[in-house]
């Protein structure tokens, strides 16, 4: 049942990204430089001895080295040593493990399981003869049997004994940084040669080039990764930093309102619903209730939520404002002795008092 539902979703994540991150070993060197901080150093993907520099501004090129004969790279020191005494992540795997091609007698289209990842939630669409790697989404995993996403309680994991290295990580030094492909305000790091995600502190985003979190107002982003939708704080109340929750009027338009629910999770409502009140209506704080628009008190934009040509001004009962395309375009001033009136969309010599005009 899963298997629609789990492999569309994936299918349409697998061909945007390609697997950027996963595939990160079959990149070119600029576009590993790309994910990478400016000026890192790395060993050169499915070799011993050779390494890559990242350009160091964005004019730089990327510069790539071998060791001398008898060395091999170290990527945590950062240059070549005896080759005795140096580990090398791809001596062992081999030509087989890494070149395997594991959609060789598999038909087009079809998904086998991902040997290469360890939380059981990778697989690899076979399309072309191309290996396209793949996870399966939030909470679901592959099951190489039945070739689909499923729930983690329909198949036991089998934990592997040694801890496998991302292939991400495997060629850059301890505790680099890639960038998400997808969202910039997360990054990849990898630490002992795993592959962990981390957010950027509220406000904040992952510069690519620079290789940390910085102000949202100057981060330049990995090409493909966009920034969150600002976040709705209309429900947390700044002088607090705590949640609010009721109706509130809207401080942008007397005609409208919010209802802030319940904070999830210790999180204020980020999805307050925002509604209107009925025309020639303003929203009364005190009354939780929309009357009409002459009774309620409106420091804002008189001209919102009326079709009247002129309305009565806040603070001022002998004045008017007149209204053009929702918004005030200029006001005017009753003779002396006369008081504009709203209904009557004219000056009168009765003061109605309205409180939408009272001091
Ligand atoms: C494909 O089939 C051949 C012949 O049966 C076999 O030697 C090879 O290991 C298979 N490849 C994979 C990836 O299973
Ligand atoms: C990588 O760095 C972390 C600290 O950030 C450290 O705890 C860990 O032991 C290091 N791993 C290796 C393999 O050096
Ligand atoms: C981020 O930048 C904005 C606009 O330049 C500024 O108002 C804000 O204080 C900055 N925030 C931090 C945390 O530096
Ligand atoms: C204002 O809206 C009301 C209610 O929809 C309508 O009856 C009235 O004719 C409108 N007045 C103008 C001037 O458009």
């Amino acid at each position: 049942m899963m298997r629609a539902s789990g492999i569309l979703s994936l299918l349409f994540v697998a061909s945007a990204l390609g697997g950027v991150i996963e595939d990160f070993e079959y990149l070119s060197v600029e576009d590993m430089c790309g994910l990478l901080p400016q000026d890192t150093s790395l060993l050169r993907p499915s070799t011993c001895d050779n390494w890559v520099r990242c350009p160091n501004s964005l004019e730089a090129a990327v510069e790539q080295g071998a060791c001398a004969s008898g060395l091999y790279y170290d990527k945590d020191l950062g240059r070549c040593i005896l080759a005795s005494s140096a580990k090398c992540p791809y001596k062992g795997l081999g030509a087989t493990e890494q070149a395997k091609n594991y959609c060789a007698n598999e038909t087009d289209g079809s998904f086998v399981v991902d040997p290469s990842s360890s939380d059981c939630r990778g697989y690899i669409l076979c399309k072309n003869g191309k290996q396209i790697r793949a996870n399966c989404p939030n909470e679901l995993i592959f099951q190489p049997t039945s070739r689909s996403c499923v729930y983690e309680t329909q198949y036991h994991c089998p934990k592997s004994s040694t801890k496998r290295s991302d292939p991400a990580c495997r060629s850059l030094p301890n505790n680099t940084r890639l960038a998400d492909p997808v969202h910039c305000d997360q990054y990849y790091e990898c630490v002992s040669d795993l592959l962990h995600i981390r957010s950027c502190p509220a406000l904040s985003a992952y510069d690519a080039a620079l290789g940390y979190c910085v102000n949202v107002s100057e981060v330049a982003c990995y090409e493909t990764a966009a920034l969150p939708e600002p976040e709705n704080t209309f429900c947390l109340d700044e002088a607090t930093g705590s949640a609010r929750v009721g109706y509130f009027a809207d401080d942008l338009s007397c005609a409208h309102y919010y209802i802030c629910n319940k904070p999830k999770a210790g999180k204020h409502d980020t999805e307050p619903r925002h509604l209107s009140c009925p025309l020639g209506q303003y929203f009364d704080f005190e009354k939780l209730s929309c009357r009409d628009r002459l009774n309620v008190r409106c420091q804002l934009d008189r001209c919102v939520g009326t079709n009247l040509t002129y309305v009565n001004v806040a603070g001022d009962c002998q004045s008017y404002g007149r209204c053009s395309g929702g918004a005030t375009v200029s006001t005017g001033l009753c003779p002396s002795g006369y008081y504009f009136d709203e209904r009557n969309q004219g000056c009168s010599l009765t003061n109605y008092h309205y409180i939408a005009c009272s001091a």
